[in-house]
């Protein structure tokens, strides 16, 4: 079946899940990402790679981190920028996704940056669009959240070099999390050996295994010997009913402290989406010790935005 993010010549076109892209793309991003992380050192923070394209950042659901990181990164390679604020939009008169989009394009933009509660959202609109357009998916639902996948796995590569080598342990609640999703896709499709989930029955996709990881349910067990520790936010906002006994029973079982994380490898790397709840899955010894890397994840993710909104420019 032919992949819609990718373009007759086995391009990127839109980026909407990492789920099928091939090895050959993930490395281009992560290469070209690289290539970017400098630019922030820079005195003059801009290369001219998107000049004259209009970039519409489109949050339906609330953003700190990505739709700061991708707004940055579009002045940066001097986009013009449109950050779109939904709640004050034609939206709340009962305008449609697609007729917004409609009138974005009639205004010539170029690239659709969108988070939105339902999974498919971004399918939808890179489906509606016309050729010249790209869609990137900044989180639909519990589907995907690619660029933070990417921004993951840079970090990772930037930490622990040697990915054909590394044990990655994904703990929290799996199964509502977008990002758990396509922090998996990018490190089975780059070769990452084992990659574990640890959670309790209730927060695991059913055939989880399937994605091509080990499943854990006992932290103790779980965390021995990893490279990378990924913690994941409990997404209350998208349970349907009590699936945990409590915020401090979870905490107790299944949050990140010193003593948990000694069981990891000595120089083992912490790492969160954000954001997080300190106290409910992390403690905030480990989320401010030296083993965190949850905010160099944030700095990566402009240079890892900007590579994938100039490749995509590119094409
Ligand atoms: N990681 C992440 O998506 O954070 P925001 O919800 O703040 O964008």
């Amino acid at each position: 079946m032919l992949n819609p993010q990718l373009n007759d010549d086995g391009e990127l076109k839109h980026l909407l899940s990492i789920e099928g892209l091939p090895k050959r793309i993930l490395n281009q991003i992560l290469d070209t990402a690289e290539s970017f992380a400098g630019v922030a050192e820079r005195e003059v923070k801009k290369v001219p790679l998107l000049r004259g394209k209009t970039v519409c950042n489109l949050f339906f659901e609330n953003s700190t981190r990505t739709r700061t990181t991708f707004e940055i990164a579009a002045k940066r390679l001097s986009a013009d920028v449109i950050t779109l604020n939904v709640s004050t939009s034609s939206q709340s008169k009962g305008e449609t996704i697609l007729d917004t989009i409609d009138n974005l394009t009639a205004m010539h933009a170029d690239m659709f940056v969108v988070r939105h509660a339902q999974s498919g959202a971004a399918h939808m609109i890179a489906k509606h669009v016309a050729p010249h357009i790209s869609v990137i998916n900044a989180g639909d639902g519990s589907h995907a959240h690619p660029t933070q996948g990417l921004l993951d796995v840079f970090t990772i590569r930037k930490y622990k070099p040697e990915m054909h080598n590394l044990r990655v342990a994904i703990v929290g609640d799996v199964l509502h999390s977008r990002v758990a999703r396509s922090e998996i896709h990018a490190l089975t499709t780059l070769g990452v050996p084992e990659v574990r989930v640890i959670a309790p029955k209730t927060l695991l996709p059913q055939d989880v295994e399937k994605l091509g990881v080990h499943v854990y349910h006992d932290m103790n067990e779980g965390l021995k010997d990893v490279d990378v520790v990924m913690m994941l936010r409990l997404q209350n906002e998208r349970m349907a009913g009590a699936m945990l006994p409590s915020a401090q029973e979870y905490f107790k079982i299944y949050g990140l402290t010193s003593e948990k994380l000694a069981l990891a490898k000595p120089d083992a790397i912490v790492m969160h989406p954000g954001p997080m709840n300190r106290g409910v899955e992390i403690d905030s010894a480990v989320a401010d010790g030296t083993q965190s890397v949850i905010l160099p994840q944030v700095t990566y993710g402009i240079a890892v935005r900007m590579a994938v909104m100039s490749i995509l420019a590119g094409n």
